[in-house]
This record gives structure tokens, C-alpha cells and sequence, in this order.
């Protein structure tokens, strides 16, 4: 059930992350507002996915402050995180969405109806009763996608969600996604996929080697970008 108290804004205040001896996130400031999608871009080891668990509460600063609607602890109910590869439950479909309707504590009595809502939602009504470890990859972050969304999420976190799916199954993830952008979740997630990050973003964050490079509203972001990393991942080029 939703809670009264808002997630949002999210902010990084100076936030640093350590971890193996190196510095992961380097003096990260940067606060996340209701609208649309942020896309998170930047090379391998730019610490993307860092940054989401510290966003999500996955994982803790070594330094600075995260807040969540001004709180600096929130349980996060009201937010939902997707791992490029979906962990299922050794359980059908239908129960995987039941799981995610009793962890958001959804009334019993409710849960056939909302799972069947948000199988059909996702486009997996038909195999609500098949093991979840049996569907495609594909399928299987749908599943993860609609246990999401059986939070009832305001913010929604997604770690490069299609990096092993194919161009069917990442136009599907796509569009749930951008529908669930539509209907008022605020959509966090990484790729490196130049295309995806067009078709996606409202707005656009680059990371390198730690730090925040450059963020712009995607039509800035593609048509001036202002530093040369930028410049680099709109031509498509590497970023090294
Ligand atoms: N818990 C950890 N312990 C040690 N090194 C880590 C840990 N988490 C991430 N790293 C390292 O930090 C760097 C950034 O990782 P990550 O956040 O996964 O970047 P990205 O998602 O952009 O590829 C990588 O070099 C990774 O190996
Ligand atoms: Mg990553």
C-alpha cells in the first residue's frame, strides 16, 4: 500500500564510495527528481552500478549523505531495483508477483486479482502458472519488471535490465519501462546501449571513473554535448 511519505527528491550529497581499496564514487552530488527517465551512460567500471545500489539503499557511502524526501534512513518500500539478470524464486510466475505483492504488504484478499493485472501488464498473463526458471531471459526480466511494479513503486531502479536480451525482448522491456515512466514512476537505470538511451531518456548522467561528467536533458545531452567523454558516446565511440 502506498506509503504517505515521498522517496523524492533523492539526493547525493558529496557521497563517496570505497571498496577494494579504490575509490568507486568520488565526490558524487547530484539529486533525482520526479519526470522523466534519467539514463545513467558511461564506460565498464565507471561505477553505474555502485551508484544505483546507493540510490536504491542496496549499499552504503563510505562518505557524504543520501537522502530520500529529505529522510536519511527510509526503508524502501516505495522503491523497486532490476539486476541486469532477473532472480527468480523457484515458484511459478503468478507466486513470483505474490511474493512482491506480500513484501509491499498488499491486502490477501487482493493479491489473484493485482497479480493477474500485472502479469497482463507485462504480457505474461498466459504463463502465470509455469515455473519462473523456465522462461526466456526475456521473459524473465518481465517477470522481474512486474514484481517491480507489485511495489507499487515510486522509483524505479534498473541496472543495464537488456544486456542479455535480444532486440524482442528489449523493445518489451522498453515499453513497460517508458509505461511505467508514463504513469508517474521516476525511472533510474544504466546502460551502454547509444540507442536505448535515446529511445529512453528524458535526461542523461554520465559517469567516468567515478565522477558525475556531465548531466543534460537528453536533447542537450545528443546535440551539444559539452565535454569530450560526451561527445565521444553520442558519435558511439568508446570511451576509455
Ligand atoms: N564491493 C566491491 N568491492 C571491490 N570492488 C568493487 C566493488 N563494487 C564495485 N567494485 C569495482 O568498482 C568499479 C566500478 O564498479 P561498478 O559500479 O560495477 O561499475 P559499472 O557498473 O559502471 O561497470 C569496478 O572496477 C568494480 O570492479
Ligand atoms: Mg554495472
Amino acid at each position: 500500500m502506498r506509503a504517505a511519505l515521498s522517496d523524492l527528491p533523492l539526493t547525493l550529497d558529496d557521497v563517496s564510495f570505497r571498496a577494494g581499496g579504490s575509490a568507486i564514487l568520488d565526490h558524487v552530488s547530484l539529486s533525482i527528481e520526479p519526470g522523466a527517465p534519467t539514463l545513467i551512460v558511461g564506460p565498464n567500471g565507471a561505477g553505474k552500478s555502485s551508484l544505483l545500489r546507493i540510490c536504491m539503499g542496496l549499499a552504503r557511502p563510505t562518505s557524504g549523505i543520501v537522502t530520500w524526501g529529505g529522510r536519511t534512513e527510509s526503508r524502501p518500500l516505495r522503491r523497486a531495483f532490476l539486476f541486469q539478470r532477473p532472480v527468480m524464486l523457484r515458484r511459478s510466475v503468478a507466486a513470483n508477483v505474490a511474493y512482491g505483492l506480500r513484501q509491499a504488504g498488499y491486502p490477501y484478499g487482493l493479491r489473484r486479482n493485482r497479480v493477474r493485472e500485472l502479469l497482463d501488464r507485462v504480457g505474461l498473463l498466459d504463463h502465470a502458472d509455469r515455473a519462473a526458471r523456465s522462461l526466456s531471459g526475456g521473459e524473465q526480466q518481465k517477470l522481474a519488471l512486474a514484481r517491480a511494479l507489485a511495489r507499487d513503486p515510486e522509483l524505479l531502479f534498473l541496472d543495464e535490465p537488456t544486456a542479455n536480451l535480444d532486440p524482442a525482448a528489449t523493445r518489451s522491456v522498453e515499453e513497460i519501462v517508458l509505461g511505467a515512466s508514463n504513469s508517474g514512476i521516476k525511472v533510474v537505470m544504466s546502460s551502454h546501449d547509444l540507442g536505448q538511451v535515446k529511445r529512453l531518456a528524458g535526461e542523461v548522467l554520465l559517469l567516468v571513473r567515478g565522477g558525475v561528467r556531465e548531466r543534460a536533458a537528453a536533447p542537450v545531452f545528443f546535440d551539444s554535448p559539452s565535454t569530450p567523454e560526451a561527445a565521444a558516446f553520442v558519435r558511439g565511440d568508446l570511451i576509455l
